[in-house]
């Protein structure tokens, strides 16, 4: 098959990564008999310094026209003056809202090799596979209005948290459909004792659970939740919750998987993407490790690729209904991680520490060697 594939690696170690995990999917494309079109655009500070837009029109029709968009991570110090207009985080807020991909799921495993590269006790983080899905076009991020501006006594700031019923039902039934395929777990995250979007948000996903009769749903204030997922992740199996929310709690639960550097994200919509005959449900979507763009150490091939290798992942699983050779790149983490191949932020003393291309070397030599496809289909 031929997919089209937008590529924006964006600023600090983006370039670095997305690189890495071009070598990867062409790897791929090689072994199995698919060809992966892949055209760069620029976002983020660079475009800003290049045209003063974090994203123009041109990039997001050319997202638009493809099958997915794999992202690297955009922002760093020169663009952070909180009095610019333009800000390279605008780059992924247009094309998270233009592209309409409201679902953004993160997936936290704990690979048992990384046991000890996360600060809380190995005990705790046995068995941790959950899924986060974070509405991503609305809420704090996107309410109205929006703005800040002088009074008489100062400076004066607003944002607002805004959900409608739509809003609300789609995520939660993501959520509820993910939960289905997995433990059958959901836990809804809200802050419903405080907040009206909160009793909103718990009281459409009490009446959802009715479409879902084999699903356990559960509710629990994202205060709770923050000290929960650190206590206790394991009994996590999918948690939905709040754009701003999901955010916060992504950061906090990238810590049990040893690494911001590890945790991948695909962010969806409702357009589905033209199927083959009896294939696999195909969705356009966008894939992006959740770490920033790490300015520190932007530049220096320390970066962790290993997110981006997930996120492709996720891009071939769900954007190509790949499911094989999705499995095969997680399996290729996994053999990496088993070897003893660390970056520098999930490095231990024994381990064997590479950096972001000899990383990628080694991916691609891993692929190369994965067990042979059964029909490689064109
Ligand atoms: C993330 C990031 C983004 C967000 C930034 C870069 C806009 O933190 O994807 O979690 O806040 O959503
Ligand atoms: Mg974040």
């Amino acid at each position: 098959m031929e997919y089209k594939i937008a590529v924006l690696a964006g600023d600090g170690i983006g370039p670095e990564v997305i690189a890495q995990g071009l070598r990867l999917l062409e790897a791929v494309g090689a072994r199995y008999g698919h060809h992966f079109h892949c055209q760069a655009a620029t976002v983020g500070g660079a475009a800003i310094d290049l045209t003063g837009r974090a994203i123009d029109p041109a990039t997001l029709e050319l997202c638009a026209s493809g099958d997915a968009v794999l992202f690297g991570a955009v922002g760093g110090p020169k663009w952070d003056d909180p009095k610019a207009r333009v800000r390279p985080e605008d780059a992924i807020l247009a094309l998270r809202k233009e592209l309409k991909l409201y679902a953004n799921l993160r997936p936290v495993k704990v690979h048992a090799p990384l046991l000890d590269a996360s600060p809380i006790k190995a005990e705790r983080l046995k068995g941790v596979d959950m899924v986060v899905v974070r509405e991503l076009t609305g809420g704090l991020y996107f309410g109205k209005p929006k703005k800040r501006w002088q009074t008489s006594r100062g400076w004066r700031a607003v944002d607002t948290l805004a959900y409608s019923q739509p809003e609300v039902d789609r995520i939660l039934r993501v959520g509820f459909r993910l939960a289905q395929g997995r433990r059958k777990k959901l836990t809804s995250v809200d802050k419903a004792n405080i907040l009206e979007t909160g009793r909103l948000w718990r009281q459409r996903a009490q009446e959802l659970a009715a479409e879902f009769p084999d699903v356990a749903l559960e509710h629990m204030l994202v205060d709770t939740a923050a000290m929960q997922l650190i206590r206790e992740p394991a009994r996590f199996d999918v948690v939905v919750t709040e754009n701003t929310f999901g955010d916060i709690l992504t950061d906090e639960v990238a810590v049990l998987a040893g690494s911001m550097g590890m945790l991948p994200s695909a962010s969806l919509g409702a357009r589905s993407l033209p199927g083959v005959e009896g294939g696999p449900k195909r969705l356009f979507g966008l894939y992006e490790p959740i770490h920033g763009s790490a300015p520190d150490i932007a530049g220096q091939n320390k970066a962790n690729p290993l997110a981006t290798f997930l996120s492709l992942a996720l891009l071939l699983r769900y954007s190509c209904g790949l499911e094989v050779e999705s499995a095969v790149v997680e399996g290729v983490v996994e053999e990496l991680l088993r070897a003893g191949y660390r970056t520098g932020d999930i490095a231990a003393p024994d381990s064997r520490v590479v950096g972001t291309r000899e990383m990628g070397d080694l991916a691609v030599r891993a692929l190369k060697a994965s067990p042979s496809p059964v029909t490689p289909r064109d």
